[in-house]
């Protein structure tokens, strides 16, 4: 079947499923009504959901506790053949069960050991959010099988063909679940509050290695079948999958790197301080409670610096400088081992929760091994980001969305992913510190992840557990302050670095028309110091003072994306023309969102290059993940 068939037949489906069952609400018993299920049927997605804010699913009265895939993985056409079985359990009498779907086909649904299949409903599909699966079930019920497949909708996953841009020589396909993309791969009930244990069994080309966020080969084998467990109770959102020509190299007994046959000696060396960073993490917080810490570097459109898959952390490859210049995103997803894997936000409105005590450990990892120096440095960069963001929130009148729990009602989780959650929730941390010591934080951190292992809890339920833990009555600190209100409170933590005031002091200088000093050069690999460096350029720069820095520390052939977009976007705002190879082929190579939105957003904001980001875009985007291509395409108010 060609694509266009392939959309006829699903539309063809959708609505026969309808015409079939789509009559049989009137049908349901009482109990089924107090869900209020004409709700779901509601105009936009918003009005529909009735119970979680980004979910279909009824896990109140039933929920899946153990998910055993069965696997194709299909590179001619593109497509997962699934088998999701779903070991229930009823938590109060209903007679069906709602999963969360998006862009799937669903085939077949059998209940326990049944040949028959059973009537399945699907609503219809709504923006951002999918539709739900509705299975009956009786009070007997104890497995779900749902028999799908994925489509070209299936937005988690990015399917790679060999090419001259991707450097690869044979596909690859990766998924990325976080926020709500699980749903797209698999009929899952995709809420973080929810956790499951799962199992795969897995069929791929023989040339191919499977991985997942669960036990995993370490080479391939004759038979192209393999067999994945995770034991451990995760939220839908970290299961994660990945196939391609992939190799391994152990860094110690627990921990070592999967990349592509060309790249993995180069990744072994430059995240071999990996076993390091986990003495240092446990030392912090306690036991690492997974097993193995593998890093899998993906190819380049992977549109995050990391991902903290349970076992096997995502990573870009642009962390690769050559230097271990970037590693503190290795640390950062390492830390989600504990905030966010192990203590989970049970709303995308609590993503501080996760991602905000993860940049705060992730100093501290850094710190142990680094220095305070480097973790300082690593620090400034992030709060000048965020300083930038609450400025832009505010002068946008949505100041609310810089208080630290959000209000996520009819929008997109990935809303939530600003240097709010990160750096805001980071600096409250840094603040606690201040105000009660640091033993006394590490304590309460350390008991916190203890107490709520392998849960998910929502800020309130954190305030609770912090009212009964910390004593914050002889200090400033009032953590309301930090939640629930907007902007950064009075008495925050004041970080600050000499290395970062002399580099600012030096670019005010060289604005100003001084000439660069001789002995300057960017041997110290220090890429934070750097960036604030380029910071503290402005747009008014003239061209031949961008010529003569380029000419002396080579920013633009430095390898180093992170140097690289922060220099490019002074480039486009100072005008100057001269990076325009340069550019185009960092935007068709990369596919990392950080470096995509100011790189794509600056030159929209110029008049003279707008037409040609859309242009360098139209060209790129079918090399980018579906999480990054909409992004941009939002950014550029490109509509498909
Ligand atoms: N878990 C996040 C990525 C994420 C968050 C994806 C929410 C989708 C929704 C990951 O841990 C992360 O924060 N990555 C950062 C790196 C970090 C050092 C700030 C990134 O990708 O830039
Ligand atoms: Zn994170």
């Amino acid at each position: 079947m060609d694509m266009r068939s392939v959309k006829v037949f699903f539309q063809l489906l959708l609505l026969t499923s309808f015409l079939l069952f789509g009559c049989n609400i009137d049908h349901q018993n009482e109990e089924a009504k107090t869900l209020d299920y004409e709700q779901i049927y509601k105009e936009k997605w918003c009005d529909a959901l009735y119970l979680r804010k980004h979910s279909f699913a009824n896990i109140n009265e039933v929920k899946t506790v153990h998910l055993a895939l069965d696997l194709t993985v299909d590179f001619d056409k593109e497509v997962i053949h699934g088998v999701a079985n779903h070991s229930i359990q009823i938590l109060h009498p209903t007679d069906f069960m709602l999963f969360d779907t998006r862009g799937l086909i669903i085939d077949k649904v059998f209940l326990d050991n049944d040949t028959v299949a059973v009537d399945f409903e699907l609503g219809r599909s709504y923006p951002t959010v999918g539709g739900f699966l509705k299975i009956p079930i009786t009070p007997k019920t104890n497995n779900v099988t749902i028999h799908y497949q994925t489509t070209e909708n299936s937005k988690a996953l990015d399917w790679l063909k060999p090419n001259d841009k991707n450097g690869l020589d044979k596909p690859f396909v990766y998924s990325q679940g976080q926020p709500i993309l699980t749903r797209t791969w698999i009929p899952i009930q995709d809420d973080p509050s929810q956790r499951i244990t799962y199992s795969a069994k897995l069929q791929v080309p023989k040339d191919m290695l499977p991985l997942m966020s669960a036990t995993n080969p370490q080479r391939k084998n004759d038979t192209g079948v393999y067999y994945f467990e995770m034991n451990q109770a995760i939220p839908p959102y970290l299961i994660a999958i990945a196939v391609g020509d992939l190799a391994f190299r152990s860094l110690d007994e627990i921990s070592g790197v999967y990349a592509l046959p060309n790249m993995v000696e180069i990744a072994r060396d430059e995240f071999q301080d990996i076993p390091k960073m986990i003495v240092a993490a446990q030392e912090l917080y306690g036991e690492y409670l997974w097993e193995r810490f593998d890093v899998l570097v993906l190819p380049a459109s992977f549109p995050f610096g990391g991902m903290e898959n349970p076992r096997l952390t995502f990573a870009t490859p642009t962390l690769i400088a050559g230097d271990r210049s970037l590693v503190s995103v290795i640390a950062h997803e390492l830390a989600h081992s504990w905030s966010g894997n192990l203590v989970t936000n049970a709303t995308w409105e609590d993503i501080w929760l996760n991602e905000g005590f993860t940049v705060y450990f992730e100093n501290r990892i850094m710190e142990k091994l680094y220095g305070k120096e480097i973790a300082d440095m690593l620090f400034l960069v992030e709060y000048q980001e965020l300083i930038e963001t609450i400025e832009k929130f505010k002068s946008q009148g949505q100041y609310a969305d810089t208080h630290l729990k959000l209000d996520l009602t009819c929008r997109d989780p990935d809303e939530g992913l600003t240097d709010i959650a990160y750096v805001k929730g980071g600096l409250m941390l840094k603040t606690l510190e201040e105000a009660i010591g640091r033993q006394r934080l590490d304590a309460f951190l350390k008991g916190y992840f203890a107490e709520f292992a392998f849960q998910t809890l929502t800020t309130e339920q954190f305030l609770d557990y912090f009212y009964e833990h910390v004593d914050v009555s002889n200090s400033e600190f009032v953590i309301e302050k930090w939640i629930y209100e907007p902007g950064i409170p009075e008495g925050a933590a004041e970080i600050s670095s000499d290395r970062f005031d002399a580099v600012i002091a030096l670019a005010n200088k060289i604005q100003k028309g001084e000439k660069l000093p001789k002995d300057l050069t960017r041997r110290d690999k220090i890429t934070q110091k750097w960036l604030a460096f380029i910071r503290a350029l402005q747009p008014d720069i003239d061209p031949t003072t961008i010529e003569a820095i380029e000419e002396q520390l080579q920013f633009a052939k430095s390898g180093n994306a992170e140097i690289m977009t922060e220099w490019f976007v002074l480039a486009i705002n100072a005008n100057f023309d001269g990076f325009r190879d340069e550019i185009a082929s960092f935007l068709t190579k990369i596919g990392r969102r950080k470096f995509l939105r100011p790189m794509y957003s600056a030159l929209r904001n110029n008049p003279e290059m707008a037409d040609w980001g859309v242009e360098i875009f139209q060209k790129a985007r079918a090399g980018y993940h579906p999480l990054s291509a909409y992004s941009i395409a939002q950014l550029l108010e490109i509509v498909d």
